[in-house]
């Protein structure tokens, strides 16, 4: 049997949902892995009243737990700054590091990968990209033969679940509360419902599959706040559903980045993922397109993550530093106004004669083409909502139309959505 000593850095959810997972699977992490995996030490400043830590060895400076004689530190605080510096700490003291942070890989992954090398330890991270739903070692070992031309999918589960239930008719605000009440959603939900959370996960995914830097170049990022009920409606009705995706994608001369809502086809694999779950989807030229779904957060879907993280390095151990960077891209990220785009307008406009003329002409002006447009019922106050879907136009073009539709007297109110292609 082989042996796996570690320190745990943090003391909150996700620590003692790996204490508790390590004792309570360790039979079936022995049998897997050959492995018996042993906490040392928990760096905690104060106990935990939800998690008894037994006869292990707590010390209250988080600082001296890669001090130890110990294998790998479990970096579990999570943050940016102290987490930097703890990473580096262990690194310098010549530790392996786990972590589950995305935010400290995500604005220090180059940093941190480089000064691991020049120590010959590994730092693994799995589990901060959508927990314990395998995609981190999917791409960088599974995947290996395969170059990946796209990853897209719902990488926010508070997000993916607000959305899904907005599908079912609930409104945004009631299903936020709801997503809170449940635990799936923070009590300051900002970062998960702005896109944040789901830009970091891609920031990381791109720099595994497309050797991008770590903290990537600015990218569009954009929430979910803006869609109403409503649109739900109005994008089945033309065969589609509302998604927040996040995409990587690459060709011959760029690299796109972005994380924003999309209507993506109703019948698609990603569209029926609904709920609080993460879904991948990796288009792959050996293999063709992958899809993988699970849960994207929860103290026992990071302690998988994490659990995955510290069996690769019993397996790898003694063998050369991970190569889990070094893929190094030359190619430039494509700025978000270059790209293009089918849209999804609602369009709220006076239920007068010419209303259609007037917005079809303004489009034809501006060569875009449309590929379908209805006139909804009347809302009341002699108001009609049009929905239209063009044909593909650049990005930086759909701001300035959506500008000059609203200086049309009959136009009241507007709102886009992109269309993600097939
Ligand atoms: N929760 C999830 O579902 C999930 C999923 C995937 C990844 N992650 C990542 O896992 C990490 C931990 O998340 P969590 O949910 O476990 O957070 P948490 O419950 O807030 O726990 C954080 C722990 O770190 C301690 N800590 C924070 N800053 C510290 C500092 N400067 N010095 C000493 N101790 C410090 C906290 O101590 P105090 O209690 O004293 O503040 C607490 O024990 C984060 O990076 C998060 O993004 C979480």
């Amino acid at each position: 049997m082989k042996e796996l000593k570690i320190g745990i850095c943090g003391w909150g959810n996700v620590a003692t949902g790996l204490y508790r997972s390590l004792n309570e699977h360790a039979q079936i992490i022995s049998a897997n892995s050959g492995t018996n995996i042993s906490v040392e030490v928990i760096g905690a400043r104060r106990d935990n009243p939800k998690c008894d830590s037994g006869s292990t060895k707590i010390v209250r400076d988080i600082f001296e737990v890669s001090k130890y004689d110990i294998d790998v530190v479990v970096e579990l605080i999570g943050g940016v700054d102290t987490a930097r510096e703890l990473i580096l700490e262990a690194i310098k003291n010549k530790k392996h590091v786990v972590t589950a942070n995305k935010a400290v890989i995500y604005h220090h992954g180059d940093e941190i990968f480089s000064a691991a090398r020049i120590n010959g330890v590994k730092v693994l991270y799995e589990a901060a990209v959508c927990a314990g739903t395998p995609i981190v070692k999917l791409l960088k070992e599974e995947l290996a033969a395969n170059n990946i031309s796209k990853i897209s999918g719902m990488l926010n589960g508070t997000s993916n679940f607000i959305l899904s239930n907005m599908e079912e008719g609930s409104e945004f605000m009631s299903t936020l509360e709801l997503a809170q009440q449940e635990g799936y959603a923070e009590p300051d939900p900002t970062f998960d419902i702005e896109g944040m959370d789901a830009a970091h996960k891609i920031g990381i995914l791109s720099s595994i599959a497309y050797g991008t830097s770590l903290p990537p170049e600015e990218f569009h990022v954009e929430g979910i706040t803006k869609i109403e009920k409503s649109d739900f409606n109005h994008a089945k009705d033309m065969g589609y559903t509302i998604k927040h995706l996040a995409v990587a994608r690459i060709n011959e001369e760029n690299i796109e980045l972005r994380a924003h809502p999309a209507l993506i086809d109703l019948n698609s694999h990603l569209a029926n993922l609904k709920g609080v779950r993460n879904g991948i989807e990796i288009n792959t030229d050996l293999v063709g397109k992958i899809h993988i779904a699970g849960s994207g957060a929860g103290q026992e879907s990071t302690a998988s993550g994490l659990i995955s993280d510290l069996v690769h390095l019993v397996n790898t151990m003694g063998s050369d530093a991970d190569s889990f960077d070094q893929i190094i891209s030359n190619l430039p990220l494509k700025p978000f106004a270059e790209l293009a785009f089918q849209y999804y307008f609602y369009i709220e406009a006076q239920d007068i004669p010419g209303v259609m003329a007037s917005i079809t002409s303004l489009l034809a002006a501006k060569g875009v083409g449309i590929e379908s447009i209805l006139q909804k019922e009347e809302l009341g106050g002699n108001l009609v909502p049009i929905i239209l879907i063009t044909d593909i136009f650049k990005d930086k073009d759909s701001i300035e139309l959506q500008g000059e539709l609203l200086a049309l007297d009959s136009v009241k109110k507007i709102r886009s959505i992109r269309i993600e292609a097939e």
